[in-house]
């Protein structure tokens, strides 16, 4: 879902709105005895009834929002009163069908205009919500209801625009068109609606895109409305103010769109406000404090926005409030006594407020959801005991004392189903946890827990856990995995040794990476069917790649093997219909062809077998995968010339591409490099970081990619691959000829490498285009001529090396050339002018120089200097890089999510 909200903000609207029916004038219950339905009404219905299927999954949402769902349609039977049926409301007086509530019956099929819906001209109360409508278009029929008052087309699965004709039912007193995700709503039929439903309270439009009208366009509605809900709409801009005057307003919803600026303080205006909802927004400044406001507040969410100040005093004293979330915002100060008890969810993490916990909290008996993530103080665990109703804690990133600490505690928290300890310093397991029988997820990650797994644990949540986070610790033995229901287990980066433990079938993501685990895989894995992501990276496995796992790949989102011990063929185990996104074997000694059924995988975006004995040619084959941005081959034994594309659309969105250190011969391969599309034109919003993954597509939402990348020179793992970050390396092979020109079309390169091969032309005068690049590497061929004087509009160069070429002629001076030094251009006897010694004075000659003892000892030579001269170069040339503060995607990667510096020797045919 694309914006999800949290459960119980749909749920309250959900109670809420059921409270809140409009009263229709002239209906009545189906028991009455008056009138019969006319033959016409009643064949319309059961016309209507065949156009669809019964699905149960059609009204699946009913059932995660607890909501009564069967078929009703099936108690419609020819020849008996349509005023009878399920669902069917009539007019007492002429029998006339004036309501038709089909919500939550299964419906399967599409509502073309044709349909006999449309027949049924009296209706004044309409409901097909929860259903599946076939992602069609909604009819513009729905306009000519002109009795209708009530309309709600919920969670149905329409498409496309919401016909403009919706603003001819001026009798609206209740619309409701929201959660069909792909609807788009324009100003011309937002204009019609706001001008014509002058009687609507309830508007919700949750989830329509409306972002392509301004926000002032909502200036104009009804002042009567008491729900309006546009959540997740795009709507851009400042909040109308005119909003903060309906002052019969019990619900608002505006969350998860882009409103910025500040709350006006007209908002406490709102005085039968019980609902308010503005999460996900962009809102600064400080959140209006008025003594007196929101005197009938129940529930409020502004969690997610930029808000800062402190707590407003209200908070402490509206004592109907049951929820507060205001979490990942930057409020500062510090968090007051509550007086009221009335308390249900308090959610203030990822903010800048100071500890301690007030006392107060200890007595909020209703409590079952607490995130006090992220304060600044020392958090008393203890202080929940007596809350045993808590469902939810989280104390994350805070500075933990368990009293508790070594001994039994002598309180439980039954009800718990979810606790998260991360970063908190925490040396064990929580003693409370002892006897938990709900427990469903446990975040216990990046801790300082050691040993084993303490025998009681096992039997926490035995039949109920079914999330739990035990990365970054210290734990080191792991046999068996106890818990019959987990399905998301994270154990990665801890001293884990010895077998790899088998998850249960349940398993759907298994994360292991970055232990000690050796041995071969079990066959027994396989079992684990319903996996989706399987990262057994950075260890010590070893054996083949089990052939059972074509069993596995029917179902793998992720597969990350790279950094073990693997050897022999990777076996052509990728079934049809594989869902593969990310592959990445590097680092193992897997040989042999490649196998073609890796075609089978069409999603593919990420392919890295680098740094393995692939002994093969070109696998040309790949160009069927049209997903693939990533395309890592370095390091293996791949050879011959590349001719291809086989097709003009092939590997158009890729982004990495990495051939170095291979046998490869011939040109360089142009025609791909012509197709690199993705790297033309590239727009990325670098203050919105993105990376790769799997994120919304693939279920889960959670996994990002990496691969290891040579970034200016330097080798290492991208834990995180950046959107943006494009590159070619072709370095290292055996290419001749020329640099093509074409190449300076790729305007959002961001690095080249063609070093280490034997390209004999000038260079291009059109690379002075590559405007996005930050290194180039051209060094150790044998190029001639003069470098360009366009590579002065390189504006973003930070890495140059043209070294052991055979340039003459002067060194362009200004800009980035005044920042490298004598490295970027050694070997190159011809040259002259800064950084060089030499000047340029008499020039005119330009002598070739010798063929330099361009045999492998001198390149490798070269070559140590350049990238061997120890770790020490890495690490101090990625300060300096980050340190300066460009690129800034670089800083945000490394500040962010982190990154490891890892450096491989990339001249394995030289040595
Ligand atoms: C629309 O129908 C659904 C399903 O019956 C209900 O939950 C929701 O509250 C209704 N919306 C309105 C505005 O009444
Ligand atoms: C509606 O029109 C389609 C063709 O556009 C036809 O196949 C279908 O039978 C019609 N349905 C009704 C209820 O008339
Ligand atoms: C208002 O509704 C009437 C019919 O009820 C319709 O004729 C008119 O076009 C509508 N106006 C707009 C702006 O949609
Ligand atoms: C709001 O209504 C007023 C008066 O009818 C009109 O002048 C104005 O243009 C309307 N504003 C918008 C944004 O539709
Ligand atoms: C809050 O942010 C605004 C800018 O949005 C700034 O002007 C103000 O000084 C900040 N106030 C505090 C208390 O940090
Ligand atoms: C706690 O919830 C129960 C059940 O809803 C309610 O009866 C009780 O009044 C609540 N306690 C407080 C202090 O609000
Ligand atoms: C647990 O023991 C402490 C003292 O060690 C005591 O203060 C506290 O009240 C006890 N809690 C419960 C729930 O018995
Ligand atoms: C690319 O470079 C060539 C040669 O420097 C120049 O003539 C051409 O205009 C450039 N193209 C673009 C799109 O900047």
């Amino acid at each position: 879902m694309c914006c999800l909200l949290r459960p119980f903000q749909l749920l309250y609207l959900l109670l809420f709105l059921l409270n809140f029916q409009p009263n229709l004038s002239s209906s009545s219950s189906s028991s009455s005895i008056t009138q019969l339905c006319s033959p016409e009404e009643a064949a319309a219905l059961i016309q209507f009834k065949t156009s669809f299927s019964i699905d149960e999954s059609s009204s699946w949402w009913c059932d995660y929002y607890s909501k009564i769902s069967y078929p009703k349609t099936n108690s419609w039977k020819e020849g008996l009163d349509c005023c009878s049926w399920d669902g069917i409301t009539c007019d007492n007086v002429n029998g006339q069908v004036i309501g038709l509530d089909l919500s939550c019956s299964w419906l399967y099929g599409s509502i073309a205009s044709n349909s006999s819906l449309f027949h049924l001209r009296h209706l004044q109360k309409l409901n097909l919500a929860f259903n599946y409508f076939n992602l069609s278009k909604m009819s513009s029929k729905f306009g000519q209801f002109a009795s209708l008052e009530y309309l709600n087309l919920s969670e149905a699965y329409f498409r496309g625009q919401v016909p403009s004709q919706v603003s001819h039912l001026s009798k609206l007193v209740s619309l409701d068109l929201s959660g069909n995700y792909i609807q788009t709503l324009d100003k011309h039929t937002l204009k019609g609606l706001i001008e014509n439903l002058t009687k609507v309270r309830q508007l919700v439009l949750d989830d329509i895109n409306m972002s392509s009208i301004s926000s002032n366009a909502l200036m104009n509605l009804s002042s009567s409305l008491r729900i309006l809900s546009l959540v997740g709409c795009g709507l851009i801009g400042k909040i109308p103010e005119n909003i903060f005057h309906f002052s019969q307003l019990r619900f608002l919803g505006l969350s998860y769109n882009y409103f910025s600026g500040q709350i006006p303080s007209s908002l406490t205006n709102l005085r039968h406000l019980e609902f308010l909802y503005i999460s996900n927004n962009q809102l600064e400044g400080s959140i209006p404090n008025e003594v007196t406001a929101f005197p009938n507040l129940i529930s409020l969410d502004l969690s997610f926005n930029l808000l800062n100040g402190t707590l407003p005093s209200w908070l402490y004293t509206v004592s109907t409030l049951k929820h507060i979330a205001l979490e990942n915002n930057k409020l500062s100060g510090d968090i007051k006594e509550f007086q009221y008890n009335s308390l249900e969810e308090i959610s203030l993490g990822n903010n800048k407020l100071k500890g301690p916990i007030p006392s107060s909290i200890s007595h909020l008996v209703n409590l079952t959801f607490v995130d006090l993530s992220n304060l600044i103080g020392i958090v008393e665990v203890d202080m929940f005991s007596k809350l045993q109703n808590l469902q939810v804690l989280d104390l994350s990133y805070n500075s933990l004392s368990l009293s508790s600490n070594g001994v039994s505690a002598n309180y439980t928290l039954p009800n718990l189903q979810g606790l998260y300890l991360s970063s908190c310093n925490v040396s064990e397991f929580p003693q409370f946890l002892r006897g938990s029988e709900s427990l469903k997820r446990l975040d216990l990650s990046n801790n300082r827990i050691s040993g084993k797994i303490p025998k009681w644990m096992w039997d926490v949540g035995k039949d109920s856990l079914w999330n739990l986070n035990l990365s970054h610790n210290s734990l080191t033995d792991f046999e068996q995995i106890p818990w019959k229901e987990i399905e998301y287990l994270d154990l990665s980066s801890n001293f884990i040794h010895g077998d790899l433990p088998i998850p249960p079938s349940t398993t759907m993501v298994f994360l292991i990476s970055n232990n000690s685990l050796s041995g071969e895989i079990p066959s027994l894995l396989c079992n684990a069917n319903n996996l989706e992501y399987l990262d057994l990276s950075h260890n010590n496995l070893s054996g083949i790649i089990p052939q059972c796992f074509g069993n596995l790949s029917r179902g793998l989102f992720v597969l990350n093997l790279q950094m073990n011990k693997f050897h022999g063929p990777i076996p052509s185990v990728f079934t049809k219909g594989c869902p593969l996104y990310y592959l990445n074997l590097n680092g193992n000694q897997l040989e042999g062809p490649l196998p073609q059924a890796i075609v089978n995988c069409r999603r593919l975006e990420v392919l890295d077998l680098g740094n393995n004995k692939i002994n093969d040619t070109f696998p040309y084959w790949l160009e069927s995968l049209t997903q693939l941005r990533v395309l890592v081959l370095y390091s293996n034994q791949l050879h011959g010339s590349i001719h291809g594309p086989w097709s003009s659309h092939s590997f158009s969105e890729i982004q990495n591409f990495d051939l170095s250190s291979n046998y490869f011969t011939g040109p360089l391969p142009v025609k791909y490099i012509k197709n690199f599309k993705v790297m033309i034109n590239l727009t990325v919003d670098e203050s919105e970081m993105s990376y790769m993954g799997t994120g919304g597509r693939a279920p889960g939402d959670f996994y990002g990619y990496s691969t290891r990348i040579a970034i200016k020179g330097q080798e290492m793992e991208l834990e995180k691959i950046f959107s943006g970050f494009t590159s070619i390396d072709l370095s290292n092979n055996e290419f001749q000829g020329e640099i093509p020109k074409v190449i300076g079309k790729l305007d959002s390169l961001r690095e080249l490498n063609l070093s280490h091969n034997n390209l004999s032309s000038c260079i291009p005068t059109t690379m002075g285009n590559l405007t996005a690049l930050e290194s180039l590497d051209l060094s150790s061929n044998k190029l001639v001529g003069k470098i360009p004087e366009q590579l002065t509009s390189l504006g973003s160069l930070e890495v140059l090396n043209l070294s052991q070429n055979q340039l003459v002629g002067p060194i362009p001076k200004g800009k980035q050339f005044n920042t490298f030094g004598n490295d970027s251009y050694a070997g190159n006897l011809g040259l002259c002018g800064f950084p060089l010694s030499k000047s340029c004075d008499n020039t005119e000659a330009p002598i070739f120089p010798e063929e330099a003892d361009s045999e492998f000892g001198f390149e490798w030579k070269a070559a140590l200097m350049g990238y061997g001269s120890g770790l020490v170069f890495g690490i101090s040339a990625a300060y300096i890089m980050f340190t300066l503060g460009k690129p800034r995607w670089l800083v945000r990667m490394v500040e962010e999510v982190g990154y490891k510096l890892k450096r491989y020797l990339k001249g394995r045919k030289n040595l």
